[in-house]
């Protein structure tokens, strides 16, 4: 090497390589007004059931653990959350490929299951213990058309364009990386798939959750809009929660 290579490139050539770069990776096309992911999340002290971490103005709950897979199973459920018309909400048909994405323990997972008889349900979560609990129910029963999948903090895991619709109960407000979770989730959907977005009301004080684990309509629809997704229509069927319909932009 001689010492003319060792010399620094002159200023016009650094400005017409990274204005090239900016015209061909224009940040804000992909990850709309927040910048890049890492610039997007930001960090500060909120509530103290918060992690910490922020998201467009949105305060990431902590992830459940599995210690609390019996709540998530309580009798009281189906009176409380009514899972019967959600399902119902959700217009499910026989050949039909459902995603159950922070499936947890399965609650709604083999409810789904018995409706789609030629099809498949995908249960993706992120802890062991909700995995194993999946397989184990999964294995009891004798159930052949769900498959239970290890997702990560970023990605589901799931094949490219092959899921119809995809639910997510009461998970997206505890996602880490919900830039990633989505972008990972809208791969996996087909073009004209649904996101069946289900949380709690953050508008109703009556709801008896806390706040960082709620979410309200106007900030679910902000976000999801900066990932390509629009609201179809939020069914208010539910008594605690929004069942927000979202499809592609
Ligand atoms: C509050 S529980 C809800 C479980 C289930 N949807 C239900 O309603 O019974 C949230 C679940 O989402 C899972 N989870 C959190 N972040 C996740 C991610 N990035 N990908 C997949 N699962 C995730 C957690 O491990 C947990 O099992």
């Amino acid at each position: 090497m001689t010492r003319k290579d060792l010399r620094p490139l002159p200023l016009n050539w650094i400005f017409f390589f990274f204005g090239f770069g900016l015209l061909w990776f224009p940040p804000s096309d992909v990850y709309g007004q927040e910048g890049t992911p890492a610039e997007a999340y930001s960090f500060k002290s909120g509530d103290p059931n918060g992690t910490g971490k922020w998201y467009m103005g949105r305060e990431i709950a902590y992830v459940m653990g599995y210690q609390g897979m019996s709540w998530l199973d309580r009798p009281e459920r189906e009176a409380e959350e009514n899972t019967s018309i959600l399902l119902k909400n959700m217009e499910i048909k026989p050949g039909e490929h459902l995603a159950d994405i922070g499936a947890g323990s399965g609650y709604h997972v083999f409810k789904m299951a018995a409706m789609v008889p030629e099809g498949e349900v995908y249960a993706v979560d992120i802890q062991e213990e909700m995995l194993a609990e999946l397989r184990r129910k999964q294995q009891q029963d004798g159930i052949s058309n769900v498959s239970v999948i290890r997702g990560s903090e970023k990605q589901v895991n799931l094949p490219a364009n092959s899921i119809d619709k995809v639910l997510m109960v009461d998970v997206y407000h505890e996602f880490s990386y919900p830039i990633e979770m989505v972008a990972s989730i809208k791969e996996a959907l087909k073009a004209d798939g649904r996101i069946y977005l289900i949380e709690y009301r953050g508008e109703d004080p009556a709801v008896p959750i806390k706040k960082t684990h709620k979410m309200t309509e106007a900030q679910a629809v902000k976000e999801m809009k900066a990932a390509g997704f629009k609201l179809e229509r939020n069914i208010s069927n539910l008594p605690w929660q929004h069942c927000m319909v979202f499809v592609q932009e």
